[in-house]
């Protein structure tokens, strides 16, 4: 037999969550004896050659490496705030999947076992994109009830002790558009959302931000770079290609145009509508604006 010295059961560890949840995934695999700690097998004892401690010793590899463990967690404010939204933070990756303007983005496993986005806003950036908690639930119905299937299911979570909230999404696993992914689909659905952007519009004065700040720094970075490459591409960032081929929109900020309530809000909506219009016009062919002539 295999001598182990497991020194406590995996669940006492202080596990931090993105352990937590591989801890999660790969518990039916490491059930009885199997449940053995990174560097706590003493194999002087053992045939090294048995099958148990070839077993052992890939089940010692398949651990994840020490550095885990140390890895940042939530302030315990944060994680606080995350319990009373009704997240659990233990199912958080604290590491940022990633970020814009407003929000940074972290990944999120939710009860059901989902892969989801939790967003928060940065205290910051507030007021650019929205004024508050009842702008980004009416940006979220709008952009469900304008865009369709183009949409991803969103909530709105409040804390009812402060009154913020963090926005939670199901996770778009896929790749982003840029312009040089011309395929005829990504170009058609694309002709399609402009026409359904140019629907709100005419109802609301909203526009969706296609591009966003990080597409807008990957055009600026693409501007120099494809002097020198021609394999240079810049990204719209607010939109994802699904692994079926559909486009998602990720981020439910409106640029508010028409019924901007605060000069920051205003600066942010214009300037950023406007260099939409003109990217989406030049490199894509669509227009995001309505002819409001007639
Ligand atoms: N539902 C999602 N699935 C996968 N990645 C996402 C999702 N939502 C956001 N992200 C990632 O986080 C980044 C910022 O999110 P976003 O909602 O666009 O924030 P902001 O409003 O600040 O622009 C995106 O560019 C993308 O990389
Ligand atoms: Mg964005």
């Amino acid at each position: 037999m295999v001598e182990t010295s497991v020194a406590k059961p995996r669940q006492e560890q202080p596990l931090n969550s993105l352990a937590r949840m591989s801890a999660r995934k790969e518990a039916p695999k490491m059930s009885g004896e199997g449940r053995l700690e990174r560097g706590k097998i003493e194999m002087a004892k053992v045939d090294k050659h048995s099958h148990e401690a070839i077993k052992a010793k890939k089940i010692q590899k398949k651990m994840p490496p020490p550095l885990w463990r140390e890895r940042a967690e939530f302030l315990p404010a944060t994680a606080e705030f995350f319990r009373r939204c009704g997240i659990d933070p233990q199912y958080v990756n604290p590491t940022p999947l990633g970020e814009g303007l407003t929000n940074v983005v972290f990944a999120y496993i939710a009860p059901d076992g989902t892969n989801k986005v939790v967003k928060l806003a940065r205290e910051a950036r507030k007021g650019f994109m929205s004024t508050g908690y009842e702008q980004d639930a009416q940006n979220i119905a709008l952009v469900k009830k304008f865009f369709g299937e183009y949409a991803v299911p969103t909530e709105i979570h409040r804390d009812p002790e402060t009154g913020k909230y963090l926005i939670v999404q199901d996770a778009i696993e896929g790749k982003a558009v840029t312009n040089k992914l011309e395929t005829q689909s990504v170009r058609s659905q694309l002709v399609d959302m402009a026409r359904l952007n140019r629907e709100m519009m005419r109802q609301t004065g909203y526009s969706m931000d296609f591009i966003g700040v990080p597409g807008m720094l990957t055009w600026f970075r693409h501007q120099f770079r494809q002097i020198v490459t021609n394999k240079s591409e810049f990204e719209i960032s607010n939109i994802l290609i699904d692994k079926e081929g559909k486009l998602k929109v990720i981020d439910e900020g409106l640029l508010r145009l028409k019924k901007s309530e605060t000069p920051k809000q205003w600066i942010g909506s214009t300037s950023g509508f406007l260099a939409n219009r003109l990217i989406m016009r030049l490199y894509f062919g669509v227009d995001l604006q309505p002819d409001l002539t007639h």
